[in-house]
């Protein structure tokens, strides 16, 4: 018998949410964090309320790229993120640190879980989840609690990203997962089959890290932007 209340949990938690946008690749250093962001940052700017929770218990880094310093979430009846440029903002980092440790003990996946469990985020247009990268235990569990989540992959022009990004598809095909579409980063411009949007190498977007309103204008902004129209998001 299934007695885990943290499923039914999650599913309350997220009621209030539109829709749930899962940034997934399945490499490192291949943009899902900058993609993440500047995606709840341009939602945001548009008027939507928008979440952004990075789960990337390894390599958190969407504090560094908003330039957040000393967030953090208000405990009310469960954890409230704090609203930074308009983005209520929750990350693994927060619990990371050297601050508050309320998940002693527990491991990566159930951490991620409970924080799923916990926040409350009430009423949101997006929430945007930037995905540890690959499939492990803790994205698997995400995708299986989260269930509205729709995922945007994320992948670079190599055939070595290609060729996992085919294995991640079918996954989610596997898991009835939605796959909104595919971003290329750090494209030449021509995009291989499969793939729903490129993105350009921007020179100019790691002087931008860490100061969201100069993020907004950089060439990887204008390009994410105008995939989100490729994907029929706002
Ligand atoms: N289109 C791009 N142009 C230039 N630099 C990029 C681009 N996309 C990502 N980067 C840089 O690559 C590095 C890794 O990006 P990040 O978002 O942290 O990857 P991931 O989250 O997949 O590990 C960062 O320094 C980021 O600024
Ligand atoms: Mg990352």
């Amino acid at each position: 018998m299934n007695i885990d209340p943290r499923p039914s949990v999650i599913e309350e938690r997220l009621k209030n949410i539109k829709r749930v946008i899962a940034v997934t690749g399945w490499k490192g250093g291949i943009g899902k964090s900058v993609t993440a962001t500047t995606l709840a940052l341009l939602l945001a700017k548009k008027g939507y309320k928008t979440g952004l929770f990075d789960l990337d218990f390894a390599g958190a880094s969407d504090h560094i790229i908003l330039g957040a310093k000393g967030l953090f979430p208000k405990e009310e009846k469960g954890l409230e993120p704090p609203v930074y440029e308009g983005v209520k903002f929750m990350s693994v980092v927060f619990f990371s640190e050297n601050k508050a440790v309320p998940l002693r003990g527990a491991n990566v996946s159930d951490a991620i879980i409970e924080l799923l469990a916990i926040t409350q985020w009430g009423e949101l247009d997006f929430l945007v989840l930037d995905m540890p990268p690959g499939i492990n235990d803790a994205a698997l569990d995400v995708m299986r609690f989260a269930r509205k989540a729709e995922v945007l992959a994320v992948t670079t022009p190599s055939v070595l990203a290609h060729d996992v990004l085919s294995r991640s598809m079918a996954l989610y095909k596997n898991l009835k997962v939605p796959v909104l579409g595919v971003v290329e980063n750090m494209s030449p411009g021509r995009a291989r089959a499969g793939v729903s949007a490129c993105i350009k190498t921007d020179t100019g977007l790691e002087k931008a890290i860490g100061r969201p309103s100069a993020l907004l204008k950089t060439a990887f902004a204008r390009d994410l932007s105008r995939t989100l129209k490729n994907l029929n998001l706002p």
